[in-house]
């Protein structure tokens, strides 16, 4: 048994960023150039994902036909000697195996991922949300592929520590750790979004997840839940009540690209990282402090 699949839920209006995303679905808003569910589907597929399942809605065609091939603009690209731009394009149309279902009624994150179950079938999964971007040396999701492995392959919840103050934000986590270094826990109970003096800890997760098939099961089981929505959280807390679930504290730098700062953040941050970008934006950042006397 191995873990080949991902669910990635993309059905989401994207409110927070309109009105760009009232035509736009707004994984397709660029970092730079790149739009950001690339960097979610490259996480994917270099933690062994060969199959990615987009959970959609009406308007959100561009994302498949983004990670499709495009003959025309390749002919295009090819006829007038861009071969570095043809490569990457058809690269991109080749990277993985894209299906895609609908979700009729936004109804919650744990009825998206409900919609996808005649694709997954009876095997350990991946979730991946695209709301937020993770760098990592070892991808994130493939961190937790390696736990999951270990543990039979049970069910396995990317955490990282927050602001005690922004519980409310996230699925919030509890348990207790397996491991001398404290990375690992045996999960007791998940909480969505709880307001911080009812959080059980500072251990939320950015939306990463490898989820054992039972979990459909539990999916169906779970009443309206926080905002009256269907909630991945609950059934994962059902599933913890009656199976052995993990959650890992993941390495790696995690920008929330869901939020307008969380997107300024990561805009800066790819600049500088990329040696193409990188004096561009030094020189952007210097001019403006100077042109509106900022001090430091
Ligand atoms: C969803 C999940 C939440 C998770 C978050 C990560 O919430 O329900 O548990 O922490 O994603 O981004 P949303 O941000 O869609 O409201």
């Amino acid at each position: 048994m191995d873990i080949k699949k991902a669910v990635i839920p993309v059905a989401g209006k994207g409110t927070r960023f309109l009105p760009a995303t009232k035509q736009l679905p707004k994984e397709m808003l660029p970092i730079i150039n790149t739009p950001m569910i690339h960097y979610v589907v490259e996480e994917a597929v270099n933690s062994g994902i060969e199959q990615l399942i987009f959970v959609t809605s009406s308007g959100k065609e561009a994302i498949e036909n983004y990670f499709d091939r495009n003959i025309e603009l390749e002919d295009f690209l090819k006829a007038n000697n861009k071969e570095d731009y043809y490569q990457q394009i058809k690269k991109i149309g080749e990277m993985v195996e894209v299906i895609s279902v609908r979700q009729k009624e936004q109804l919650g994150l744990g009825h998206a991922i409900a919609c996808a179950e005649h694709i997954i079938g009876d095997e350990p999964f991946a979730v991946i949300l695209g709301d937020d971007i993770i760098r990592a040396k070892e991808p994130a999701t493939k961190q937790l592929i390696e736990i999951s492995k270990k543990n039979n392959f049970s069910s396995v919840i990317g955490v990282m520590e927050v602001d005690p103050d922004k519980t409310d934000k996230y699925g919030i986590v509890a348990g207790k750790y397996i491991d001398d270094s404290k990375k690992t826990l045996k999960m007791t109970d998940m909480v969505e979004k709880p307001k911080p003096q009812d959080a059980p800890t500072n251990l939320a997760t950015p939306g990463r997840y490898i989820l054992s098939p039972s979990i459909f099961k539990y999916l169906k089981e779970i009443p309206r839940g926080a905002g009256g929505e269907f909630q991945l959280t609950d059934a994962i807390k059902y599933q913890c009540q009656k199976e052995d679930v993990f959650a890992h504290i993941f390495e790696g730098d995690r920008f929330d690209t869901g939020s307008i700062d969380g997107y300024l953040d990561a805009t800066v941050e790819f600049a500088l990282r990329d040696s193409a970008t990188k004096d561009m934006m030094i020189k952007i950042i210097k001019d403006k402090m100077a042109r509106y006397e900022i001090s430091l």
